[in-house]
Parts: C-alpha cells; structure tokens; sequence
C-alpha cells in the first residue's frame, strides 16, 4: 500500500522508493536503493514539490491521490531541480491535474522546453519570490549549480520546512526509515557522503553559497529530494553538507591498490601494517572489487590517498586510471598524495600519478616506493619509511 507520509498536518512525502535501478545516472551502484523523495503541501491552494523518475509515478501518483481525495485539484508544481530523476512524469501530470501550473526559474524553463517541449502552463518566478498558498508562503532561493544551473530551494515559512531539491541528499532507500529519528545514522552519513562526493562534491563552493543563502531562515525540517528528513536535527546534515564542502578531513587514510599478480599488493601489505602499527586510521579498497564511488566517499572524508599501482601498458592500470580520472573532476583539495608500484621493464604508472599530484596541488609524500618485478628488501624498507612519514605528515 502506497501510503503517502506526513512531516506536520498538511505536509506530506509523496515519493517512491527505487530498489530497482542498479546504477544511479546509469553510473553509480545503489546497494541499498535510492528515493525520490516528493512533497504534496495542502493550503487554500495545494502544491507538490518535486516529483519522481518516470518509470515511479504510479506510487506516487498512489500517495498524490490519497491526499487528493474528493476531486481536489492540484494547483502547483514547485521545479526545484529538473533532474530526470524528479521531471521524469511531468508531462503525465499537466495531462493528469489540467489545472497545473508549473513554477520555476528562467533557467527552469529552458530545461523544462529542452527535454520535454513545455512553454506554456508555467509561473516564472525571481530569486527571492514568494508565493502564497492561503494561509502560507512559499519563499524561493536560488542555488545555482547545487548540481544544476536552474536549482533553486523552497521555504514554507509557516511549517518551516526547507524543501532543497538534492542538496542535503542521500542515497539509501526511505524504506530504512524516512526520518532521522528512525534511522540508524552511522549507514546513512555513509550514504549521504557517497551520495554528496559522487554527485554535488565537485560543487562544493556553490553548496557553502547555497548554506549561507537558507541561513536567513528559521528551518525546522529539511526535506531533501533523496534519503531521510530531518526533523528532530534538521542542522546535521547541513553541517555535515557544510563540513564536507569546506574539504575538512579527518588524520585518516584511504589507500586505493590494484594489483595483477600480486608484486604491488605485497607492498601494500607492508605499508598497511607499518601503518596499523603507528595506529593510523586506515580504509583499503582493491579497485578491481571496490566501485570507485565508495572510494571517492572514503577518500573524502582522509587527509591522505595512498595510491599504489603496477605499470601497465606503459601507464597505469586501467581501474587506477578511472579513479585519478575521477577524483580530477571531483576537485578535491587538502589532500596529500603517497605513491607505491610494481614494473617489469621500463615502468610509467608512477610518472602518470605524479603529474596527478602535481595538477591537482596535493602535496607528494617522498619517498615515492615502486619495486622492479617482485618486492626486494629495499622495497619493503621503503615502505617503512613512507609509513613513517605518512604517520610524521598526520601528526600521528
Ligand atoms: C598486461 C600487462 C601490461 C604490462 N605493461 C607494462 C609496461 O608497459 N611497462 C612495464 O614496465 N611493465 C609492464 N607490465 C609488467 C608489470 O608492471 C609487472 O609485472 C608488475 O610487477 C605487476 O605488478 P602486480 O603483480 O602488482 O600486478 C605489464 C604487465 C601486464 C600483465
Ligand atoms: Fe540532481
Ligand atoms: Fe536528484
């Protein structure tokens, strides 16, 4: 049963949980689904904010109609974001509610003619617009490139829930509990992150400028368009949105390996208990079984990235080559860098990774280890030696 949920008496979640889909934007793995999250806001006038993916809209028109009963016509569509994963069914929904008008920004409407050939039966409004639904207001901040140009946030200023499309986001589906008193917080702040360093991250200053905008109001629950509300602490997740953007870190590392047959693992190995045992906090991901996604998330959270990797083809290993690829467009600052390989002739894994560090301004731990075929002595001493200087660079 397609329940729609309340957050205060006349606010309710309307969206769809999706335990379906393998891969968000066709690219990253949701091992424990995803929601989209939508709201139904009944005044003298009624409004939804945000919708779901199109192949959703059957639950959620479920949930739409449960409120909706007795032929009460819907009267708005807030866009704060026009994301296929929440325009998907908007032209089903100007056909289903013939009253519907549609709200957004210039740029809303550019989006909304470019994938779905919409221009009329809309309400262009400006950055600091209201509109009133009776006995509230609806206010509206733009928030460009919180991850799209259009995006923009609604405030209800008399429930005082601040509606902000993906910011604040997560993935994880509702099903685990969609309030953050129901949720167990340790797997979702994991999720949130993978959610936020795979997808928003890259738009970190534009997220500290969306904060500062909503600051000037009075939020007292944050509905995002994916993962949990937050109603009993609805300034954790934009403290944590806030953290993570300001590219503060913990003393930790992330060391990242592949390796074909082994020469580079055994390193690995060394370096990993050398650093266990100056009691440096420390995650390992074999990229040929870790997605990069979990990667990223683990890496935005380190003050360090150990990248070890065999020379292959003359570079470097193919699923290496896709994370440096990655965490370049990602942006990431404040990091330090430490480097560890394996060639069989003329090597080339490790000049590619320190043009990485270079362009990408993260600080090279010396010495940079990387071992002719199988791991001599000296190999080993030198990955001592650079888990010391990890350990000195940490503070540890
Ligand atoms: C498919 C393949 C391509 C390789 N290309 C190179 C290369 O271009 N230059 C080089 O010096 N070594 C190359 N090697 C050798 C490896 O870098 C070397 O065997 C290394 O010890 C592998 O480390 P691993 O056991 O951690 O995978 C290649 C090995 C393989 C299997
Ligand atoms: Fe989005
Ligand atoms: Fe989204």
């Amino acid at each position: 049963m397609n329940r729609a949920i309340p957050l205060t008496e006349s606010i309710h979640w309307v969206g769809a949980n999706d335990r379906e889909t393998e891969l968000f934007e066709n690219l990253w793995p949701l091992p424990h689904g995803v929601s989209y999250n939508a709201y139904l806001i009944e005044d003298q006038r009624t409004a939804l904010v945000d919708a779901v993916k199109g192949p959703f809209l059957s639950e959620f028109l479920d949930r739409v109609r449960e409120r909706l009963h007795g032929g009460r016509r819907l009267d708005y569509l807030i866009i704060n974001h026009m994301e296929p994963d929440h325009s998907g069914s908007l032209r089903y929904l100007l056909h289903l509610f013939p009253d519907l008008i549609l709200v957004g920004n210039a740029k809303t409407m550019d989006l909304l003619k470019g994938f779905y050939n919409i221009t009329d039966r809309t309400h262009v409004i400006q950055d600091g617009d209201g509109l009133d639904l009776g006995s509230r207001r609806l206010e509206f901040a733009f928030t460009p490139m919180v991850h799209w140009p259009e995006t923009m946030m609604t405030f209800d200023s008399r429930d005082r829930v601040l509606f902000s499309g993906d910011a604040f986001g997560g993935f994880g589906a509702t099903d685990l509990g969609l309030f953050d008193d129901e949720i167990d917080q340790v797997f979702f702040e994991d999720e949130i992150l993978r959610y936020f360093s795979n997808i928003v991250g890259r738009y970190s200053p534009m997220v500290l400028k969306a904060i500062d905008k909503v600051s000037r109001w009075d939020i007292g629950i944050v509905a995002s368009t994916h993962g949990p509300i937050w109603r009993r602490d609805p300034h954790r997740v934009i403290d944590l949105y806030a953290r993570w953007s300001r590219h503060e870190t913990d003393p930790s590392v992330v060391l990242a390996y592949a390796s074909m047959y082994g020469n580079t693992y055994r390193q690995v190995e060394h370096l990993a208990r050398a650093l266990t045992e100056a009691k440096v906090p420390l995650k390992i991901h074999n990229l040929s079984r870790s997605h990069a996604s979990f990667v990223i998330r683990d890496i935005w959270r380190a003050r360090g990235l150990v990248l070890a990797c065999p020379t292959y083809n003359m570079g470097l290993f193919p699923l290496t080559d896709n994370l440096v690829r990655m965490l370049e467009n990602k942006q990431l600052k404040n990091r330090f860098l430490a480097l560890l390989g394996s060639y069989g002739w003329a090597g080339g894994a490790m000049k590619t990774l320190t043009q990485f560090a270079e362009k990408s301004h993260w600080q090279l731990i010396d010495p940079v280890v990387e071992a002719k075929c199988a791991p001599a002595a000296a190999d080993f001493e030198n990955c001592r030696r650079l888990a010391a200087a990890i350990t000195a660079r940490l503070g540890i």
